[in-house]
């Protein structure tokens, strides 16, 4: 587990954004699983930045992403797939038929989340995952008490993830109660992860699941058990991390930095 801890929101993007390039630029083809929210919007706006002025190419990737609202079409300008297609897929040239964002509105959830773990499969597994935090320590859908072991399945939101998710809806009642979510397992089958956190709101969860012990009531803390993570964090996320000086004395410390 390795933290990185930048000044501000456009830095901890910026260097999330270059692990992504440096990704593809070895695997062109790479396996991207892809995350929504606030948190990745300063990474998506660099890498489509890279594409456009830098030629970073996505004609070969492939990508997932970890969850959507259960009840919510491609086209509901709340869905993850809007989201994502809004944000970075419209943007640049990923072809449409390798996207994938589980889908809302299937009949057979059960069946679909079984589709959905063997279309990553095929397509030999995720070689980056992109994360986010919730405020409850949750990755994608995970919210606490999920099992560490859980793959893709509908999740039922907790009251506080709804809270902190209305800021995108007209009213609090109309977000959605369930989600169709990418597991625990299925996240730490990726080969490598990083998540990204910004803002004081997140400092209590990104301090839990760095430094907490590893439990299913943080999800995040799962990433404990991975060989290779990435915590891209800014300040004020930082901000309750007791071995915050250790993290720093690392990076300054590693072969080919400045402090090295
Ligand atoms: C979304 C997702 C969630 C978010 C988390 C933080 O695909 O996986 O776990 O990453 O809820 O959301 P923001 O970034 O809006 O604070």
């Amino acid at each position: 587990m390795e933290v990185i801890v930048c000044p501000t929101y456009e830095e901890i993007s910026v260097a999330a954004a270059r692990v992504v390039a440096e990704t593809l630029n070895e695997k062109p083809d790479a396996v991207l699983g892809l995350a929504t929210g606030s948190t990745p919007l300063g990474l998506y706006k660099e890498l489509i930045r890279m594409h456009k002025e830098e030629g970073l190419d996505f004609s070969h990737v492939t990508t997932f992403n970890l969850d959507e609202y259960v009840g919510l079409s491609h086209n509901h300008p709340q869905s993850y797939y809007y989201f994502m297609w809004e944000n970075l897929f419209k943007h640049i040239n990923v072809p449409v038929e390798n996207i994938h964002v589980p889908s809302g509105t299937a009949n057979d959830y059960r069946a679909y989340c079984e589709w959905y773990e063997d279309r990553i499969d095929e397509c030999d597994g995720i070689d980056l995952q992109v994360l986010g935090i919730g405020s409850d320590g949750h990755i994608a859908f995970n919210e606490p008490s999920s099992s560490l072991a859980s793959r893709t399945r509908l999740k039922t939101l907790t009251e506080q993830t709804i809270d902190d998710n209305a800021r995108f809806f007209d009213k609090r009642e109309d977000v959605p109660i369930y989600s169709i979510t990418m597991g625990v397992g299925t996240i730490l089958d990726a080969e490598r992860l990083i998540l990204l956190a910004n803002g004081e709101g997140k400092a209590d969860a990104v301090a839990a699941a760095v430094e907490g012990p590893v439990s299913s009531m943080i999800t995040a803390s799962a990433l404990q058990l991975h060989p290779d993570s990435l915590f891209f964090v800014d300040e004020a996320a930082a901000g309750k991390l007791k071995m915050r000086d250790y993290y720093d004395w690392i990076q300054k410390n590693k072969p080919g930095s400045p402090g090295a």
